[in-house]
């Protein structure tokens, strides 16, 4: 008598199950931040659990724009949103996976997006992922460096700048001579320009380094000078750029015997010039003096 209690609760608890279990989102992926020039795809995961599959809808910032409904027709249907723009054909949904390509529309399409999947009749459970999108104006190049040379001299004096890509996102620069930061006062501060362009505020920084070829970070590495200029973009550590350029560096030691030999040369010459003169001081004095007695011989 018990044990046929004990079967009816097992049993009905297992129906019970079977009618409770959820259905999950597995998985969304959209991406953190994109440019406004590409297109995305949009996609998500779930597990049916045993459930039919009634639909699965994308929402924008709560805003539906997308449905997709194996069990009715249209089997696809899209909404206009603003700020979103479904690519033609360019969908493809089924009972495990629903993926959605979009082209952007600037600014307007950064947002909350959402996929939402319900089970059939009589329940409708539903089960939903969401993450954020920014779009934004992303540095399409590397930094640039201006006004760096092929080759240096120690103690030549350098002066270089590093100048960042227009971007709708606040970029820090950041040099390394021979892999260490320039000191505080070797940095000029940072010229930041701003353009408005396709509904953004692009904005471009520039730094410029300068410093004496001299001291610790220059005598332990020989004949090779590398500036590097780094730039990032707070929370972002993906969309990181750099440029690295090099240099031959002369040491100090042939630089010091090339400006000996060149003073030596130098004060030839010029010796070389006064004893000319010199000369020619004393032939025209001499001539001058023979002028002069024969004249007075001459009176
Ligand atoms: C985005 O997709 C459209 C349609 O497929 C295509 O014409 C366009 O070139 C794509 N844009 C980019 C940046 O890939
Ligand atoms: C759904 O489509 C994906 C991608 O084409 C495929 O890998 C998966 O096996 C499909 N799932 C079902 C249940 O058909
Ligand atoms: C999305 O952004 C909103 C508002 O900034 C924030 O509250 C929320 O936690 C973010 N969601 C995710 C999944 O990052």
């Amino acid at each position: 008598m018990d044990y046929g209690w004990l079967l009816f609760f097992f049993c009905c608890s297992l129906i019970d199950m079977q009618s409770i279990t959820a259905l999950f989102v597995t998985d969304i992926s959209v991406p953190e931040i994109v440019d406004f020039r590409d297109n995305v795809t949009l996609s998500c995961s779930y597990d049916m659990s045993g459930h039919t599959l009634n639909s699965v809808k994308w929402y924008k910032d709560r805003l539906e724009f997308f449905r997709y409904t194996p069990l009715m027709r249209p089997v696809y249907i899209t909404f206009p949103v603003a700020g979103i723009q479904v690519l033609d054909g360019k969908y493809f949904c089924n009972e495990s996976t629903c993926r959605v390509d979009l082209s952007l529309l600037g600014a307007k399409s950064t947002g909350n997006f959402k996929c939402e999947v319900s089970g059939d009749a009589p329940h409708f459970k539903l089960a939903a992922k969401e993450d954020n999108m920014t779009v934004a104006a992303l540095p399409q190049s590397d930094p640039l460096i201006e006004g760096f040379n092929s080759m240096y001299r120690m103690e030549e004096f350098l002066s270089a700048t590093c100048a960042s890509d227009y971007s709708s996102l606040a970029t820090k620069l950041t040099w390394y001579i021979n892999g260490e930061q320039p000191m505080l006062g070797e940095l000029q501060p940072t010229i930041d320009t701003s353009i408005p362009a396709h509904d953004y505020i692009l904005r471009r920084q520039r730094l410029q380094v300068h410093f004496y070829l001299q001291g610790h970070r220059f005598y332990l590495v020989s004949k090779i000078l590398e500036l590097k200029c780094v730039a990032e973009i707070e929370n972002y550590p993906e969309l990181r750029r750099e440029t690295t350029l090099s240099a031959s560096l002369t040491q100090f030691d042939n630089l010091n015997n090339q400006m000996l030999r060149h003073a030596v040369t130098n004060s030839a010459a010029f010796e070389c010039r006064s004893c000319s003169w010199k000369r020619t001081c004393l032939v025209s004095s001499l001539f001058v003096i023979i002028l002069l007695t024969r004249c007075s011989h001459q009176s």
